[in-house]
């Protein structure tokens, strides 16, 4: 992947994990957007505070760079707990899983990020330690093998997933609390911008603001990486306040649309219409053209594109709109 193409992808690097922590929102107040989880999160929060139980376990879903790890972290600092942060593949074995739980209090988060990569004998073990706080596991070998019964602190899971679809149906079950997180508007991804720009001690103006969040595709981690591109470009250029010409230029620079699509979204539009005619055709069709894996097209790529309606699903395949065919500056194949 180019460092062009990891610009749009939504996913975080190491080298902006610093940068990362102080544009995270600590508080459901300081949270923007997403106003029906939020709404949905606070009766919940307040209700287990109020009972003096640990919180429900969270399902957070949605695509790459939407909050959902902020969302944990707040939460956590609503309930006024701990957080312990891991992922579905760092879990090798149920061992790493008890250790893991075994350092909680009472009422503290369990944070497993890509909870659908977990492996099916650590997520087994998970089932009895979500319903009941338990776990029972195998220990030693051969002649000295024993099962061992370890009682868990009443705990909270919360697990992040981009593809709520891969979860098998008895973890999924096992989430009292499933939360949808959505693309953000553009008033909200505005005050985002806003909101980074004092963090990072930048400028912007009104209009260039508006421009970023409206070509930000939705999406908070971008729309974070678009203005420190943008800041650079003002600041090489000598503006004390980001304008929008320099938006518009270092926005064109980095191949980011009009509709805030990448060249990866433009690259999938363009291969439906210019080698199937518009479609329909298969997602591992398209993904082997383009040379994506499917598992990135429909976690990524399609999400916005179908929200947008430059696409549409159909039982034979997904086919492009007339609205794909006017952003590409093609001539519309018929009216969908
Ligand atoms: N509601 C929000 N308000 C302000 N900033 C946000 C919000 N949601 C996400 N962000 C910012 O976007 C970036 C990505 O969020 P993150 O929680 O890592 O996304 P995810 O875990 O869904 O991939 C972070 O820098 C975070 O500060
Ligand atoms: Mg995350």
């Amino acid at each position: 992947m180019s460092d062009e193409e990891r610009l749009m992808d939504g996913q975080s690097n190491d080298d902006e994990e610093n940068t990362e922590l102080s544009l995270r929102p600590q508080f459901l107040n300081q949270y923007i957007g997403q106003d029906k989880v939020k709404s949905e999160m606070k009766v919940y929060i307040q209700a287990a505070k109020q009972r003096d139980e640990a919180l429900d376990h969270v399902l957070l879903y949605g695509p790459p760079g939407l909050g959902k790890t902020t969302l944990a972290f707040v939460i956590t600092n609503e309930m006024q707990v701990h957080l312990k942060s891991t992922s579905g593949p760092a879990i090798e074995k149920a061992g790493d899983l008890v250790a893991l739980l075994s350092e909680l209090d009472p009422g503290d988060v369990l944070f497993i990020d890509e909870i659908h990569r977990l492996a099916k004998p650590v997520e087994e073990v998970l089932y009895s330690a979500m319903e009941d706080y338990y776990i029972d596991i195998v220990v030693g070998e051969g002649q000295t093998t024993h099962a061992v019964h370890v009682p868990l602190p009443p705990f909270t899971l919360i697990g992040a997933t981009t593809r709520a679809g891969q979860l098998s149906a008895p973890l999924r079950d096992r989430f009292g609390i499933v939360e949808h997180m959505q693309y953000y508007e553009i008033a909200d991804l505005e005050k985002i911008i806003l909101r980074s720009s004092e963090v990072f001690n930048t400028q912007i103006n009104e209009d260039a603001a508006l421009e970023l969040a409206r070509r930000s595709r939705g999406t908070p981690r971008i729309a974070n990486r678009l203005l420190k591109r943008v800041r650079d470009f003002a600041e090489v250029k000598g503006e004390n306040s980001i304008s929008l010409t320099t938006t518009q230029h270092a926005l064109t620079q980095l191949e980011v649309d009009n509709e805030g699509l990448d060249q990866t979204d433009r690259k999938l539009l363009a291969t439906m219409i210019e080698s199937y005619s518009g479609g329909p055709v298969g997602i591992k069709t398209l993904a082997a053209n383009i040379g994506e894996d499917t598992d990135t097209i429909e976690s990524v790529y399609e999400p916005y594109l179908l929200q947008k309606g430059f696409i549409i699903r159909t039982p034979r395949g997904r086919v492009a709109t007339d609205k794909a065919y006017l952003q590409l500056g093609l001539p519309p194949k018929n009216s969908n």
